[in-house]
């Protein structure tokens, strides 16, 4: 296990970045590909490892796909084109995502497909997922209590089904309305606020999907079994990814930084509304649209003083893979911040409110923790003298990006294990850090 030593603060620094494609785009992106007829083209896609599980997977199920240079090439077979073939195993190594929306363009096939993941992922749940297709006309075999290994079962007899998305989980209401693009007839989905890509691809591609929003509530309508064509499409950076190198401008000492090109659909944006809320001054500049999402260059510098937050549950699922880190700029706020109705946080790649208590307990930050709630008492005058260890906790990679940020600005002398873990979601991770002159 690859480990990472820190033992000093980082120096002031004034860049430019850009950070790696976004996650959830990208791998909407391939699997959309997957489904058109043609050849696609793909800009800006990472090469991470939630993105090679997603190539390699659908290479297992028949789908060409190639680099050339900066490009990715991907041979749509049109809908319900994969090619089947018995005993088929789909390794979706540490992605909820590829594992949860492939599923969704799974519902047809004749033949057993069996996904399998890492031992993270084989401990998350899937019967959020089984639900809704098992209504489709899908079955699923799981020897794990519903979770990963998991085999899936299609249907040539497929229902579109009415469908009431609870959770604020674009994973299942994706997963659903990729299910409902290989269905005849129209599937209707009331969703819960979150993360509105698939919605946005689709538009961008003109397929026949209705979205009327509500103030909680999406109500999204899918006419199924409409054929399309390859497209270009261009992968925007990923603001998750951008969260951990703001808040480490926002601690360090007299930097700048602007990050360029970034996604920000106001579905994910969640995190700077809270940050915002918290005194940050984080500005948008040269915004524009490209394939259907909002891009612009993300501009931050160091601050003083931040206040704390009474977090509105709302802006929960527009934030969801940044608590961690703003969890982190809670501690260092002047007072008490409240976080509530966070039970998903414990769903993630670790019991993730669960570690990030422990972590800042171990910091010294005081906190009052439950399953779904956490205050922080935030201290401005936080910094660290000891030794931290922080081990490997389920390969979680925010776990491991947020414990180094707190490394490079709060000081103290930090072990932190699980350094490979990063590459899932963020492969340029360290490197930018050298780039803003960190010497590891
Ligand atoms: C994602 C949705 C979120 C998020 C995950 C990516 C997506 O998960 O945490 O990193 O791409 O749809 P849930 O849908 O489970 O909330």
């Amino acid at each position: 296990m690859v480990k990472i030593l820190i033992k000093k603060k980082i120096k002031n620094f004034n860049k430019v970045i850009n950070v790696d494609g976004d996650k959830s785009i990208s791998i909407r992106s391939l699997l959309i590909a997957s489904q058109s007829y043609g050849v696609c083209k793909i800009k800006n896609l990472p090469k991470s490892e939630d993105i090679l599980s997603t190539i390699n997977g659908l290479k297992k199920l028949g789908i060409k796909i190639f680099f050339k240079k900066k490009t990715c090439f991907i041979h749509g077979n049109g809908l319900n084109g994969f090619k089947y073939k018995k005993n088929i195993i789909i390794d979706a190594g540490n992605s909820g995502t590829f594992a949860r929306l492939l599923l969704g363009l799974l519902v047809r096939t004749p033949y057993e497909v069996k996904i399998i993941g890492d031992r993270s992922l084989s401990k998350r749940d899937f019967q959020r997922i089984i639900d809704p297709l098992n209504q489709f006309g899908a079955k699923f075999v799981s020897s794990n209590n519903k979770k990963l290994p998991l085999k899936i079962l299609g249907s040539n007899y497929l229902r579109p089904i009415n469908y009431f998305e609870k959770k604020g989980s674009a994973q299942c209401k994706s997963s659903v309305i990729f299910a409902a693009l290989n269905t005849p007839g129209k599937t209707i989905i009331n969703a819960k606020k979150s993360r509105n890509h698939t919605e946005l691809f689709l538009k961008y591609l003109n397929l026949p999907l209705k979205v009327v929003s509500k103030k909680k509530i999406d109500l999204i309508e899918v006419f199924g079994e409409k054929q399309f064509k390859s497209f270009e499409y261009i992968v925007p950076g990923d603001i998750s990814s951008s969260a951990f190198f703001i808040v480490l401008t926002l601690l360090a000492k007299n930097s700048r930084l602007k990050i360029k090109n970034v996604n920000i659909n106001p579905s994910r944006t969640g995190f700077i509304k809270i940050i915002n809320k918290m005194g940050a001054k984080v500005k948008f500049i040269n915004k524009k649209n490209i394939c259907g999402e909002q891009l612009a260059d993300i501009c931050v510098k160091s601050q003083k003083n931040f206040k704390p937050i009474h977090c509105p549950i709302e802006l929960n699922s527009n934030a969801i893979d940044e608590f961690l880190i703003i969890f982190l700029l809670a501690s260092k706020a002047s007072g008490i911040s409240y976080f509530r109705k966070l039970e998903e946080l414990n769903k993630k790649e670790s019991p993730r409110l669960k570690i990030v208590s422990k972590i800042l307990k171990q910091m010294g930050v005081k906190i009052k923790a439950d399953d779904c709630s956490i205050k922080i008492f935030g201290n401005p005058e936080l910094t660290i003298k000891k030794k931290i260890f922080i081990k490997n906790y389920h390969k979680d990679h925010r776990i491991f990006m947020t414990s180094v940020i707190a490394a490079l600005c709060l000081g103290g002398e930090w072990v932190i294990e699980d350094m490979e873990s990063y590459k899932s979601s963020f492969p340029s991770f360290i490197n930018i850090l050298r780039k803003i002159g960190y010497i590891f």
